[in-house]
């Protein structure tokens, strides 16, 4: 089928890329020039494993473009899937400013019927308004707009294989052609039919997504459901992992335990300096205005967001009951990015840490294995190092902020040596206290002695 993209950050890059490599022909465009061009170029604006190289064959087979002129995405495609940013407003709600001027773009440049789908993550009854201004500002009533409501789940880091391999694709619509024709565009998905990346074209025998055809509201809900459900399960561990340490109890032998009920499933109860990202932060912000906006009293979600921000002054606490001063202290921050494998620094807990310690007036020394030339545009006063061992040479302390592989196989015998003193605070559980301990450090983490 022939597809247009909006928007190419994270989401619409992937998805473009990964429906072109399904087979599809996909053209992408950006109101960002510069983006365009470097993709144009064949360049890769974000790293994202995979993504370079099905963007390199797809355009090999000719079966993706960039162009910055949205008329002719626009026209290019049977349907458009709308992937702009809905960044927060200072109260929380969601901003649609970018899906309305896109709206407005459709119904303006469009020759042709389309099937417009949300794929941004949007608050329930956002394909409503997204209905009404397309045909308020269609200059042909003769064209019909359908519009559709199609979530990701894509995580960062791994988002092409989430996309190759999803548990289900939901799609809101609002008449069953709308479905037919987005069970159309996974249907390569849907049938495993596509030669795989992430496993070399050799997929393992897995279960097949689910396909959902829902309402569009129910869509809408269902993923700012699902990512506010995740947030409040690590702010529960969180949680537990303050009680842990009250109770003189272990929280990874208490959530390993919890974890094996099927009902409430291992993941996402990682304790530590909590959750941060362009999703989990906005999409349970987002939901809790909207619930206050219905009238829904969702006090729950309000507690998990106040959990997940207290995390920083809990790790503080830690940091100054073992540090006393932090003044004029050389402090080592392994980590930035949000997570592991991501160079995405978007409401990292990391860069609260680090702000926190430079008002304090410690002397920041980091590294981080992606995030660290995205980190020195809006924190150029710190001592970047490729080199982890070289950020930890006279430090202080060692900070750990993000969950890196490469951060737990460090030689912590040999960091010992290099350091000022031997102490580790570790926001991301990554060490065995009493391995640490053995090494001779001082060492801190949440939830366990
Ligand atoms: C998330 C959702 O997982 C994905 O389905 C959705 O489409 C977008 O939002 P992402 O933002 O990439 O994806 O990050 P994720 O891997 O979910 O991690 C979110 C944050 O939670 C990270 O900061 C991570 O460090 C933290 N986390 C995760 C914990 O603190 N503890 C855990 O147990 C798990």
């Amino acid at each position: 089928m022939r597809l247009s993209v909006i928007g190419c950050g994270y989401v619409g890059l992937v998805t473009g890329a990964c429906l072109a490599e399904a087979g599809h022909e996909v053209v992408c465009t950006d109101i960002d020039r510069d983006r365009i061009a470097k993709l144009q170029a064949g360049g890769v604006p974000i790293y994202e494993e995979h993504l370079e190289e099905i963007l390199a064959s797809a355009r090999k087979a000719g079966r993706i473009s960039y162009t910055a002129v949205a008329g002719e995405a626009i026209r290019a495609g049977e349907a458009i899937f709308i992937c702009v940013g809905t960044p927060p407003k200072e109260s929380g709600e969601a901003d649609l400013s970018a899906i309305d001027h896109v709206a407005r773009q459709i119904a303006a440049e469009a020759k042709t019927p389309k099937l417009v789908i949300e794929k941004s993550t949007v608050p329930a009854r956002t394909g409503l308004e997204l209905s009404r201004a397309l045909s308020a500002y269609s200059r042909n009533s003769n064209i019909k707009f359908r519009v559709a409501s199609n979530p990701e789940f894509l995580r960062e880091g791994t988002a092409v294989g989430d996309f190759f391999h999803p548990d289900r694709i939901v799609v809101g619509v609002e008449d069953p052609s709308s479905a037919a024709e987005l069970r159309e565009i996974y249907r390569p998905i849907l049938e495993k039919s596509f030669r795989c990346p992430v496993h070399d074209g050799a997929c393992p025998a897995g279960q097949k997504a689910e396909f959902l055809v829902t309402t569009i509201s129910s869509a809408e809900l269902i993923k700012h459901a699902c990512n506010s459900f995740l947030a409040l399960k690590i702010s529960y561990a969180n949680v537990i992992a303050d009680l842990c340490e009250k109770i003189g109890a272990n929280v990874e032998e208490v959530t390993r335990a919890m974890g094996l009920d099927p009902r409430i499933g291992g993941q996402f109860l990682n304790a530590g300096l909590g959750y941060g990202g362009f999703c989990f932060p906005k999409d349970v912000q987002a939901f809790i205005y909207l619930a206050a906006k219905v009238g829904v009293d969702f006090d729950i979600l309000k507690a998990a967001e106040r959990v997940n921000k207290q995390r920083i002054e809990r790790f503080f606490e830690k940091i100054h009951q073992a540090l006393w001063v932090v003044k004029g202290k050389r402090i080592a921050v392994l980590g930035l990015a949000f997570k592991a494998n991501t160079d995405d620094i978007r409401f990292a807990p990391a860069l609260e840490v680090v702000k926190g310690l430079l008002q304090e007036g410690a002397i920041v020394h980091t590294t981080d294995p992606e995030a660290m030339s995205r980190t020195k545009a809006l924190f150029p006063e710190l001592h970047y190092h490729e080199d982890p061992y070289d950020a930890l040479r006279d430090a202080d302390a060692a900070l750990i902020c993000t969950e890196w592989d490469s951060f737990r196989k460090l030689d912590w015998q040999r960091a010992g040596g290099l350091m000022a003193r031997k102490l580790v605070i570790d926001g991301r559980n990554l060490y065995s206290p009493q391995e640490m301990r053995n090494l001779g450090f001082e060492y801190y983490s949440f939830g366990r002695e």
